[in-house]
């Protein structure tokens, strides 16, 4: 029999976060990219740093590289993302303007990205992580300046710039599929509340939102109740639901000494084979958008940098062979 894949089992798309680098450069990324998954996100080549690195001027030659790469090979592209509080340019952080001047800075990078790539992107992650972890409020840069809480949008462009965005990018696409994407659901509280309560509002309100994407960014000590009762109120919206970001890190700890046991791989397989399960059993067929995973070789994890720690998160390890993980996922997508 032929061998089983990621993208033969799931029945939704597979999808993986990848770099222009990864796909151009590494045959063996290539290889794993090809064989596992059908749809792909940009790692970082289409966020607001690199494609308007100076005001007016715009850069999408890293994000084409992907997008053509995803044409070729008969990918879904998800598009990430148009509004974030981080990945911004230099000149934005300094930027003086009165309100219709942030507007139309806002406006401009949206439309003139989802119009560059209309046709090509099928959906877009068109605000990504606005919410507050700690109250549910919608961050806010004045709230404790400097405290990694904030963001300049919400400032600058008062509480209804999460709808604009999606108007926008509507006006702009208006085949593509829009999703508001956001990490923390499996934790359920104050978080979770709020981010229903948004996009339910956005879709009562006749705002363009097709779905919300659950980033998923976990570890092996995660509460998995928190993650089954997520995806349930999350289907229970009607939208879509993306399994957008999924990593699972094996070191939250941050243990300097750590060596990733037989133990260790064996419990972070279970968990990905449970998170497929519960993807599959809590989301209604037609509401699964897929499940991506945040890149796919422990080599190319951003937590080990960004937390600066040793970690093994992805289903395939530093030299492209499969984990256990990988084949806890399959078993999930399958069994
Ligand atoms: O700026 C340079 C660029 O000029 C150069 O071409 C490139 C070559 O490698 O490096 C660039 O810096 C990159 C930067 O993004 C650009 O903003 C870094 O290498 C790159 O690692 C970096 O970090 C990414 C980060 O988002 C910011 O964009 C991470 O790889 C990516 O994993 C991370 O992803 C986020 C999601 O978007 C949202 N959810 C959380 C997730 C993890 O933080």
């Amino acid at each position: 029999p032929p061998v089983a894949t990621l993208k033969a089992a799931a029945p939704f798309p597979m999808g993986s976060a990848v770099t222009s680098n990864g796909i151009l450069n590494n045959y063996y990324y290539q290889g794993v990219l090809l064989t596992e998954y059908n749809s792909m996100t940009a790692d970082y080549e289409m966020k607001f740093d690199i494609t308007e690195p100076q005001q007016g001027t715009f850069n999408y030659a890293p994000g084409d590289a992907i997008v053509n790469f995803a044409a070729l090979h008969h990918f879904r592209m998800h598009g990430h993302n148009f509004i974030w509080h981080q990945a911004l340019p230099a000149w934005l952080l300094t930027f003086q303007g009165d309100a219709p001047a942030w507007e139309n800075v806002f406006k401009t990078h949206i439309q003139t990205e989802a119009a560059h790539y209309k046709g090509q992107v099928a959906s877009w992650d068109v605000v990504n992580e606005a919410i507050r972890d700690d109250n549910g409020q919608l961050r806010n840069e004045d709230a404790t300046p400097g405290d990694g809480t904030g963001s300049i949008w919400r400032r600058h462009l008062g509480p209804d710039y999460i709808a604009r965005a999606f108007v926008y990018a509507h006006q702009s696409d208006p085949n593509a599929l829009l999703f508001y994407n956001d990490y923390g659901q499996e934790w359920g509280g104050i978080k979770l509340d709020s981010m229903i309560a948004l996009v339910s509002g956005l879709k009562k309100r006749g705002i363009p939102i097709s779905g919300i994407g659950m980033q998923m960014h976990i570890d092996i000590n995660v509460d998995t109740a928190g993650i089954t009762s997520a995806l349930k109120r999350l289907a229970a919206t009607g939208l879509l639901v993306h399994l957008s970001e999924l990593d699972i890190s094996v070191n939250p700890g941050a243990d300097p000494n750590i060596t990733f046991t037989s133990a260790l791989q064996l419990k972070q397989a279970a968990l990905y084979q449970f998170i497929a399960e519960t993807y599959r059993a809590s989301v209604p067929a037609a509401q699964r958008y897929g499940i991506t995973t945040w890149e796919f070789c422990d080599a190319d994890s951003w937590i080990p940098a960004f937390f600066n720690r040793k970690d093994w998160p992805l289903p395939f390890d530093a030299a492209y062979k499969k984990k256990p993980a990988y084949f806890g996922l399959l078993k999930g997508l399958t069994n």
